[in-house]
């Protein structure tokens, strides 16, 4: 019988920032697709929930403790993804926005955003391509950029340049990773989403919102998302 190219059926996943907005649902997704996820933030008891949800469903997955900007912690969640199984898909998910005009950034906002967004996708992704390479086995990682990484909005200072930075990041890991067959992405959206989706982006007047129309209203935009996100990562997309 012929292979399901988009079946990720074996395979282990593990999204960073899962314990909500985008994460939560792209594990969800991995998760219906047939890959183990292992779902990695610091909010332990949100993680436990949805692994509890998924595995009612069928699925199979494993809550871990993850700080982006701490090397050990880093290190000590993949040494515990490997219960179920090597780690051959990483969503760079965790992030951060930012909020201020950048004249009224303060230093602290700046490193925090960066630390997060920008040194947290390194650290991460280094961690998971040197298991890669050593298991031989390729991989797939996919960092969430923005459509900030490419144009700017006010307020967004901080949050544009990381998303920037990510986007070039990404390219220079794609570049020296492919020997290995490790493919690497960055994933921005090219419509914006209703700002009200997620956790980081609270509602903001209508004025200040794109308008939602143009990905569909809320619900279809996070199931758009979440198809294309795991798409990438199926045999279909190499
Ligand atoms: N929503 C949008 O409109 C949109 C559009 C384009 C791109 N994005 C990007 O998509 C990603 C997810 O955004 P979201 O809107 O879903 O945000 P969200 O709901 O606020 O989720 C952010 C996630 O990041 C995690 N996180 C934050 N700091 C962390 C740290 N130090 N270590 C580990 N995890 C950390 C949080 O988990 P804990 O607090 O439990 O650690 C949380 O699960 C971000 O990279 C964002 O820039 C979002």
């Amino acid at each position: 019988m012929r292979e399901n190219p988009f079946s990720l059926q074996g395979r282990t996943a593990l999204v960073t920032g899962a314990s909500s907005g985008l994460g939560r649902h792209f594990a969800s997704v991995l998760s219906k697709a047939g890959a183990n996820v292992v779902l990695a933030a610091r909010r332990l008891d949100r993680l436990q929930s949805l692994a509890a949800q998924i595995e009612a469903e069928g699925g199979k997955a494993l809550a871990v403790t993850l700080d982006v900007t701490d090397p050990a912690s880093v290190k000590t969640a993949f040494d515990a993804a490997g219960a179920l199984g090597p780690v051959t898909i990483l969503v760079n998910n965790a992030g951060v926005p930012s909020g201020s005009f950048f004249t009224k950034t303060s230093e602290e906002e700046w490193r925090a955003v960066l630390a997060v967004n920008l040194d947290g996708v390194f650290r991460v992704g280094q961690e998971a391509a040197r298991r890669m390479v050593a298991n031989g086995a390729g991989g797939s990682i996919i960092n969430i950029a923005s459509i900030l990484g490419f144009g700017v909005s006010k307020t967004l200072s901080a949050y544009a340049a990381s998303k920037a930075a990510v986007v070039s990041l990404t390219k220079s890991m794609a570049l020296e990773l492919a020997r290995d067959k490790i493919r690497v992405m960055p994933w921005r959206r090219v419509t914006s989403p209703p700002r009200s989706t997620t956790h980081s982006w609270p509602a903001r007047p209508a004025s200040a919102c794109w308008p939602a129309c143009r990905c569909g209203g809320r619900a279809r935009w996070r199931n758009w998302m979440g198809r294309c996100c795991c798409w990438r990562r199926t045999p279909a997309a190499s």
